[in-house]
C-alpha cells in the first residue's frame, strides 16, 4: 500500500502557471493505493471519486487516460493487476487530490514491480499525468505531493527542469483548512484567469509584479519565523487573488470568520472559485477555535501542521 499526499499552496497559486514563484507544502490528507493480482487486464477502482474502470474500455475516461500515461512511462502496459484506491482527501477542492492520486499509484507500481524510480522520476511522471486533469498544470501540486515538504517552486516556462527548493522552518505552522464543499474545475479557473489577463494586461501586470514581490517576502518571513508578518502576507495574497477574480463569497466568508477568531492570515488555496481556504494560526488553541468557527458556519474544517 502506498500513499500520495495532498498539498496546500501557501503563496502564489495561479501566478505560478506564468512562471512566478510559489510556496507549497504537503499536508496530512492523503490517497492510498493497493495493488492486487488480476487474471487479465488492468482494473482500477477509485473510491474517492466512485470511479471503476477496466483499462481501454472507455478511453475518454479521465482515470483511463491517466493510467495509460503512467503505464507508458513505466513500461507496464502488458501487466495484469487491479488497483484499489481510497483516502481522506476531498476531491476537486484545491488540495491537490489528483496529484495525490497519481503519486500513490506510481509509488505502488514502483514498489510492486521494483522499478527503482527515484522521487525526481516519480515527480516527472506525475507531472505528465497531471495534464489529463488540469490541461496546463504548473507542476506545483505533484511536486509538493512527491517531495512531502514545504517548498519553493518556480515553473520553467521553456520546458526545462522546474526550480524546486526545500524550505526549513524553525517551527511548524499551525494551520486550519476550511472547505466550502463547492467543487471547482482547475482547468476552467486557470483558463478564466488567462482570459481576464488578456483583456486587462495593465491591471494584471501590476498584480503579477506585486505577487512576485510578495512570495519573496513570504519566504523571508517564513524562514525567520515571523508569524505575524507571514499572516499579513497571506492576507495580501488573498487580496490579489480576489482582484484576479478567483475568490468567492464562501471563501471570503471563511477567511473573515478565521480572522475574527484569531487567525493571523487567511486565504484561498488552489484554484479557488470554491474549494478550500486556509488560516494561519498563532497557536493550537486558536487553531481549534478557528476550526470550530468554520464548522459552526456548516463548512468542513481540518487541522494540519505545515513545514513540520
Ligand atoms: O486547485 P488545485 O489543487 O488543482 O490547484 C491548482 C493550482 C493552480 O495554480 C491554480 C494551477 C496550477 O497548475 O498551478
Amino acid at each position: 500500500m502506498h500513499y500520495g499526499y495532498g498539498k496546500l499552496i501557501l503563496f502564489g497559486e495561479h501566478f505560478v502557471v506564468y512562471g512566478l514563484p510559489g510556496i507549497a507544502s504537503s499536508i496530512g490528507l492523503y490517497t492510498r493505493c493497493q495493488l492486487y493480482p488480476n487474471d487479465k487486464g488492468i482494473k482500477v477502482r477509485d473510491r474517492l471519486t466512485n470511479k471503476n474502470i477496466a483499462l481501454g474500455e472507455n478511453k475518454a475516461e479521465i482515470l483511463d487516460r491517466t493510467m495509460r500515461i503512467i503505464l507508458e512511462e513505466t513500461g507496464l502496459e502488458e501487466k495484469n493487476f487491479r488497483l484499489e484506491i481510497d483516502g481522506d482527501i476531498p476531491v476537486f477542492g484545491g488540495l491537490g487530490s489528483s496529484a495525490a492520486l497519481i503519486v500513490s499509484i506510481i509509488r505502488e507500481l514502483n514498489e510492486h514491480y521494483q522499478l527503482g524510480l527515484d522521487d525526481g522520476r516519480i515527480n516527472d511522471i506525475a507531472f505528465k499525468a497531471e495534464h489529463v486533469f488540469h490541461g496546463n498544470p504548473s507542476g506545483i501540486d505533484n511536486t509538493a505531493s512527491t517531495y512531502r515538504r514545504l517548498l519553493w517552486f518556480e515553473k520553467n516556462l521553456s520546458g526545462g527542469k522546474n526550480k524546486i527548493e526545500l524550505l526549513k522552518l524553525k517551527k511548524p505552522l499551525q494551520v486550519v483548512i476550511g472547505n466550502t464543499k463547492i467543487i471547482h474545475d482547475t482547468a476552467e479557473a486557470v483558463a478564466e484567469v488567462r482570459k481576464r489577463k488578456e483583456k486587462n494586461p495593465e491591471k494584471f501586470d501590476k498584480i503579477f509584479s506585486e505577487a512576485r514581490n510578495l512570495v519573496l517576502q513570504a519566504k523571508n518571513a517564513l524562514e525567520k519565523g515571523g508569524l505575524q508578518k507571514t499572516g499579513e502576507l497571506v492576507n495580501k495574497n488573498q487580496e490579489l487573488l480576489r482582484e484576479i477574480g478567483v475568490s468567492s463569497k464562501e471563501l471570503d466568508l471563511l477567511c473573515e470568520t478565521s480572522l475574527e477568531n484569531g487567525a493571523l492570515g487567511a486565504k484561498l488555496t488552489g484554484a479557488g472559485m470554491g474549494g478550500c481556504m486556509f488560516a494561519l494560526c498563532p497557536d493550537e488553541k486558536t487553531r481549534e477555535k478557528v476550526a470550530q468557527a468554520i464548522r459552526k458556519k456548516r463548512f468542513d474544517s481540518y487541522i494540519t501542521l505545515v513545514g513540520g
